[in-house]
C-alpha cells in the first residue's frame, strides 16, 4: 500500500521518502515509480519504526528547511513477519499467543515512535498532515478476527486520540480504513478461505466468484486526499464495490 501512496503523492508533485526496514524492496518501488514518472523526486530510507534510534536517525537525516508530512502504512504482512499459512484470520483456538500483541505493536508502538520523534519538527511547521492507513478491521468486528481486528481497533482509537490531541498544534491527523485491497495479501489459500467464510457471516457468498478487492492506487489516492484537502479529514472508510459494507461492531 505504501508504494501506491507514494505513487499517488508523486503524481501530486510531492517529494517522497519511502521508509521501511528493507532497503532493497524500497529501491525496487522507487525504481518502478521513476520509470512511470522520470522526474519523480523519490528517495528511500531503511528505518525500523519499532526502534526509536532508527526513527531518530531518520528525522536527523531530513532537511530542516522543508516541511514533512507523514503517511504510515506499516503493517504485519505475511512477508514481513512469520504468520502460519500467511493468515492472520484464525479460529480463536489457533491464534498464536504472541500474534495479538505483535500485530498491535507494529502499528501502534510504531506510530508512537514516529510521533514522539517528529513532534518537535512538526510543531515548528506551518501545518502538518499525518495520515494513518488503518483498516476496516478496526471499525467492525467479525469472526476469526481476535488478533487482527483487535490490533486494528487499537490503532483506530490511537489515531482518534491523536487527532483530538494534536489538532490544537496544527497537526492534522487522518485515518484511511480500507477493506480488502489487492496487494497480494489475500492471495493465499488459507486467507481466501477465511475471508470467504467471514463474508458469508454477513450474507455475502463469493463461492465461484472473485473476492472483491480495491485497487491499491484507489487507497493511495484517498491517503493523498487527506494530505492535500483544505479540510481536516478525520476518517475515510472504503471497501471494494461488492464487499460487505457494514461499519457496525
Ligand atoms: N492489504 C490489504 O488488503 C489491507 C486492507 C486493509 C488494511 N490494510 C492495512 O493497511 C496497512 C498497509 O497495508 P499493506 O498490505 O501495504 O501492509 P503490509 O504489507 O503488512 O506492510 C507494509 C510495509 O510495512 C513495512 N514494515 C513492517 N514493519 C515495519 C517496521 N517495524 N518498520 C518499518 N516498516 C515496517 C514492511 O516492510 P519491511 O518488512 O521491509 O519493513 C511492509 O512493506 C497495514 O497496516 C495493513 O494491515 C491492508
Amino acid at each position: 500500500m505504501g508504494a501506491a501512496v507514494a505513487f499517488a503523492a508523486v503524481r501530486r508533485g510531492y517529494s517522497v521518502l519511502l521508509v521501511s526496514r528493507t532497503e532493497s524492496k524500497l529501491q525496487q518501488v522507487a525504481d518502478s515509480i521513476r520509470e512511470l514518472h522520470p522526474g519523480a523526486q523519490i528517495s528511500v530510507s531503511a528505518t525500523d519504526i519499532l526502534d526509536p534510534h532508527s526513527v531518530r536517525a531518520l528525522d536527523a537525516a531530513l532537511a530542516t528547511d522543508r516541511e514533512v508530512d507523514f503517511v504510515q502504512s506499516a503493517g504485519l504482512s505475511a512477508v514481513s513477519y512469520e504468520i502460519a499459512d500467511a493468515n492472520p484470520y484464525r479460529r480463536v483456538e489457533d491464534i498464536p499467543p504472541n500474534l495479538p500483541s505483535l500485530e498491535f505493536d507494529v502499528v501502534v508502538r510504531g506510530l508512537l515512535n514516529v510521533v514522539q520523534t517528529f513532534l518537535p519538527r512538526w510543531e515548528q511547521q506551518s501545518e502538518t498532515r499525518l495520515v494513518v492507513v488503518g483498516s476496516m478491521s478496526g471499525i467492525r468486528a467479525y469472526p476469526l478476527g481476535y488478533a487482527h481486528a483487535s490490533a486494528k481497533a487499537g490503532l483506530h482509537h490511537a489515531v482518534r486520540s491523536l487527532a483530538l490531541e494534536l489538532c490544537k498544534r496544527r497537526i492534522y491527523v487522518s485515518e484511511v480504513n480500507p477493506g480488502a485491497v489487492n496487494t497480494g495479501f489475500y492471495d493465499g489459500v488459507e486467507v481466501q478461505a477465511a475471508v470467504r467464510l467471514i463474508s458469508k457471516e454477513f450474507g455475502y457468498d463469493y463461492t465461484g466468484k472473485e473476492f472483491p478487492q480495491a485497487p491499491p492506487l484507489e487507497i493511495g489516492e484517498l491517503a493523498v486526499q487527506c494530505l492535500i484537502a483544505d479540510a481536516h479529514v478525520l476518517t475515510i472508510n472504503a471497501v471494494a464495490k461488492g464487499q460487505f459494507p457494514h461499519q457496525g461492531g
